[in-house]
């Protein structure tokens, strides 16, 4: 059995004035256990959407998902978000946003204490537990809302351009990190990204989305040859493929065109 099944998904938004959007077309999917799911497309394309969505925070208009075989309807422990901005609470130290979804689930002191420090060491956090995230850089707050979210051991992690505002080397670290926790840690991710290589770095299959209203418009497997090197002929050539394709189904895009 899938461990996650989108199932013909479409979401249309309808605001104030009744105008419709049609975010997500058809969203047709399954996704084995352990698998790394890259998720690419343009701007707009509908990839929050689709996450909000799998997360159970968002309501589809029509489709269905399901988690283990059982639909999904609601926000469920056993699926974890890091969202596209990661905000942290402002007012709570490092080891207080950590321990943020343990509170919530009213674990003792001794297991917040244990499991805390795991992802703080592991995220390379030591030294800043007592730090506010305005005394942090920008890679330490995204490896906070990384352990936030990790520190709840949900089964599927779903993430949102986790690494989009990180300077190059930072991200690719970070990178090297979300692989070792996912090889680790056995768990289930989709991984939202703009960035072709990244995509193909991560990931066990790249879902290509349309451009809005977003649909699958390719899948591309990636063979299993961990650790990858980035500079590998096959790996490039794929990305050399893949955005090919992305230049394709986005040159009918009204709004760039309009600026052309
Ligand atoms: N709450 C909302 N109400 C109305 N339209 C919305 C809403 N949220 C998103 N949209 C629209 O749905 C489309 C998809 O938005 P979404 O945020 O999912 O795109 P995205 O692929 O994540 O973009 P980006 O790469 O810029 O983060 C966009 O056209 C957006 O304007
Ligand atoms: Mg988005």
């Amino acid at each position: 059995m899938a461990k996650i099944s989108l199932q013909h998904i479409n979401m249309i938004y309808t605001d104030g004035t009744g105008t419709n959007t049609q975010a997500l077309k058809d969203i047709h999917l399954n996704i084995e256990e352990g698998e790394f799911i890259s998720v690419l497309g343009a701007s707009g394309c509908g990839k929050s959407t689709l996450l909000e969505i799998i997360s159970g925070l968002l309501k589809q208009t029509s489709g269905h998902i399901f988690l283990d075989g059982k639909e999904v309807t609601g926000p469920s422990k056993n699926i974890g978000v890091v969202f596209q901005d990661s905000s942290l609470f402002p007012w709570r130290t490092v080891r207080r946003n950590i321990e943020f979804g343990l509170e919530i689930n009213r674990r003792s002191k001794a297991d917040k204490k244990i499991l805390v420090d795991k992802y703080i060491k592991m995220m390379n956090l030591t030294g800043f537990e007592d730090r506010y995230p305005q005394q942090l850089s920008g890679g330490m707050r995204q490896r906070v809302g990384l352990a936030r979210t990790m520190v709840n051991d949900p089964e599927v992690l779903l993430m949102d351009e986790p690494l989009g505002a990180l300077d190059y080397l930072t991200r690719q670290t970070l990178q090297d990190e979300i692989v070792d926790l996912w090889r680790r840690e056995n768990k289930t991710m989709i991984f939202i990204t703009h960035d072709v290589a990244e995509a193909v770095y991560l990931g066990t299959r790249v879902v290509l989305l349309s451009p809005r209203p977003g649909r699958i418009s390719n899948i591309y497997e990636i063979e299993e040859d961990r650790p990858r090197r980035r500079t590998d002929a096959a790996q490039l050539a794929l990305i050399e493929k893949i955005q090919q394709r992305l230049n394709e189904i986005s040159s009918d895009r009204e709004d760039i065109r309009a600026y052309i």
